[in-house]
């Protein structure tokens, strides 16, 4: 069953922590906010990518990821993939990646021994009488998913964003999100990170934040790439809705049409995001979002009054360029287009 990746012979410790070590960087696709992507295979021959996610909250892994969530405790991260995996197996669409299953190992598992999902082998186990306190550190979850070329910010900056079919792309997102948003979900987490290139074919990624939509009900703050995070969570609403989703993809939109992310900020400061999100769109009036002049946590006189929808944002492409600020990047989530708005706009581009 175990397919060694290399041979054993004439070998010292010093040689074989070397070569483990090749082996994983080999078949690392790449590393998110819980953990690593490992090339993998099934059963059936069929190569996939393996999430490797670890109950332990690593405090040294974790500061490495400034820009993401970062889980305080073990409960929550549990909480996240049980969520994940929930909304995974209720999803089937061509613009969302597929899920093969997952696995749950007492301790870390060889790099060449993730292999498929039905290989957990309890029989190490049997001599222990109860799980230890250490087990529980060591224990990994593994989630399976069909293997994609590259992810989105990758694919832009390899080929150019001028040498890319950024309305097929486009597209495509719009139509998974679309499956997304009508199963009742958000995804909160999106962002070129998290949406997988394959050829021509693009699928939305990394369910990690994502949950069932139940309106009226307050939601974790501390979700989306900062990048990517619409106002609304900048300003403490925990009663969120999709429509974060649709700041998020006009971020991608942005990126998309000129090669650079909407805003760009070192360190997670509410202060700062806003003030880069307000300089482009302009600061909000009480008349166009009031729930900002009645925010507890933010008082809106510390912003310079920059006039509303005065910037270009997308100077070769006035279609985009409206639609983003017209109807996707609009500060007030309430005036902001909902999927089935967007995609019925597409024939604008
Ligand atoms: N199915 C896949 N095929 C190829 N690469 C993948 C796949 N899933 C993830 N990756 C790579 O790993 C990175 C992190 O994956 P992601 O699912 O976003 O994990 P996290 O939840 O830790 O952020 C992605 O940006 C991508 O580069
Ligand atoms: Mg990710």
């Amino acid at each position: 069953m175990m397919n060694t990746l290399y041979s054993d012979d004439d070998k010292t410790d010093e040689d074989d922590e070397n070569s483990s070590k090749d082996t994983a960087a080999a078949a690392l696709l790449g590393e998110g906010t819980y953990g690593k992507v490992y090339k993998g295979v099934l059963s059936n021959d069929q190569a996939c990518a393996v999430k490797e996610v670890r109950l332990l909250y690593d405090k040294e892994f974790n500061e490495k990821k400034r820009h993401a969530f970062q889980p305080d405790s073990a409960h929550k991260l549990i909480s996240f993939i049980l969520a994940e995996i929930y909304v995974l197996k209720n999803l089937k669409h061509p613009n969302v990646i597929q899920f093969f299953g997952w696995k749950f190992s007492p301790q870390q598992l060889p790099i060449d021994q993730l292999c498929c999902i039905n290989d957990v082998n309890d029989d190490d186990d049997d001599d222990k009488d109860e799980d230890t306190y250490e087990d529980f550190w060591n224990a990994r979850i593994y989630l399976y998913f069909e293997l994609m070329s590259c992810n989105l910010d990758d694919y832009i900056d390899e080929k150019g964003y001028k040498n890319i079919n950024a309305k097929s792309i486009f597209t495509q997102i719009c139509l998974g999100l679309e499956h997304v948003h009508s199963r009742g979900f958000f995804h909160r987490d999106l962002s070129c990170g998290n949406i997988l290139v394959s050829k021509d074919t693009v699928k939305i990624a990394d369910f990690g934040f994502a949950n069932k939509y139940v309106p009226n009900k307050a939601n974790d703050l501390y979700v989306t790439n900062l990048w990517y995070r619409a106002p609304e969570i900048f300003i403490g609403n925990s009663y969120y809705s999709q429509a974060v989703d649709i700041w998020a993809l006009g971020c991608i939109l942005h990126r998309l049409y000129t090669g650079l992310p909407f805003i760009q900020i070192e360190w997670d400061s509410t202060i700062s995001a806003l003030f880069a999100i307000f300089q482009k769109l302009g600061t909000p009036t009480k008349n166009s979002w009031l729930d900002f002049h009645s925010s507890y946590q933010i008082d809106p006189k510390i912003f310079p009054n920059w006039p509303l929808n005065s910037y270009c944002l997308v100077k070769d492409n006035q279609a985009v360029n409206d639609v983003l600020i017209n109807h996707l990047l609009v500060c007030n989530p309430n005036k902001r287009d909902s999927i089935q708005s967007v995609l019925r706009r597409l024939t604008l581009f």
